[in-house]
């Protein structure tokens, strides 16, 4: 049985992207067609979830409950809840206590993406597992940037050091995390680290130390995208758009994602397409359902 709910970490200051966040959330910014927060959500969907707390920065619950509402219209369950500071990553296993309520859930952070052919078999195989925690590894250039995860000869993970100075692999932990009904009480057991903030590398690293945590190598043909920086922020952009461009992928369209997992069926795709405004986006969903032959 795959894990049914799942939260989004949509708060944090958002400080390398300034000016461009200061007035509004990150989570916000178009990253080619859709807003950002589109990208984890499709994921969450991906995977199977249908109970998605959304966590944010005081005053912008508004905001994406403009852009989401309570997600019905995908034939979801959305709520949400305010971080009052960003005081790290796994204080979201804390402010979604009453919302996990002692079951298994998935964390995604809101600005990263994740594409790839075989990327639903994955997360499903890992939402399927008995228990303990998942993670998804990616090689990266610049590990010292992330939480880094050091193997040994047989690939089998061994340590997970945040932001090391001397990283023991090139493989960082993407801010995909799936974890069993124990992780609230492990991220109760944290103290802030250094720089004040309660670290999710600390979260995955006790499950490491109790030996229930699996590390998921997301291979070459997966792509991971941590739209945090400039830099970053405009390689997402361009990524989206020439898959759509080249490949004819339209990357999160999150109602489509819906009515491939059957949480809307064809007239209710229907219905939400024809209520759009006439736009790009509402001419893609027409293509969509003519193509699933739907009268
Ligand atoms: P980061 O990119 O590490 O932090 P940030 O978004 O605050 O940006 P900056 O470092 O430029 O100031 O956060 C990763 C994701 O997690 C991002 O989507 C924001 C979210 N986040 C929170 O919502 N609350 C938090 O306390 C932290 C640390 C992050």
């Amino acid at each position: 049985m795959s894990i049914k709910k799942g939260i989004i970490l949509a708060g944090g200051s958002g400080k390398r992207l300034h000016p461009l966040t200061l007035s509004i959330s990150k989570q916000l910014l178009p990253i080619y067609d859709k807003p950002m927060i589109y990208y984890p959500l499709s994921t969450l969907i991906i995977a199977g979830v249908i109970d998605v707390l959304i966590i944010c920065n005081p005053g912008e619950d508004i905001l994406f409950r403009k852009l989401l509402g309570d997600g019905s219209q995908l034939g979801i369950n959305i709520t949400y809840k305010i971080q009052e500071k960003p005081e790290g990553i796994a204080q979201a296993l804390l402010i979604g206590k009453e919302f996990i309520d002692n079951s298994s859930c998935i964390l995604i952070l809101g600005d990263n993406i994740f594409y790839g052919q075989r990327l639903e078999e994955k997360l499903i195989s890992a939402g399927s597992r008995s228990g303990g925690a998942t993670v998804f590894a990616h090689e990266v250039k610049d590990p010292e940037r992330y939480g880094v995860v050091e193997f040994d000869s047989s690939g089998k993970a061994i340590s997970i050091i945040e932001k090391p100075l001397n990283p023991k692999s090139n493989y960082a932990v993407t801010g995909l995390y799936f974890f069993d009904s124990n992780a609230h009480e492990i991220a109760s057991s944290l103290t802030p680290s250094a720089r004040g903030e309660l670290e999710i590398t600390d979260v995955n690293a006790e499950y490491l130390k109790m030996g229930n945590l699996q590390v998921e190598v997301l291979d070459k043909t997966s792509t991971w995208l941590d739209a945090g920086t400039h830099q970053t922020y405009h390689e997402s952009s361009e990524f989206v758009s020439l898959l759509n461009k080249k490949n004819g992928i339209n990357l999160a369209c999150l109602e489509v994602e819906a009515y491939k997992k059957g949480l809307l069926d064809k007239e209710q795709l229907r219905d939400v397409t024809l209520n759009m405004g006439d736009s790009y986006y509402q001419n893609y969903l027409m293509q969509f359902l003519e193509s699933e032959q739907v009268d």
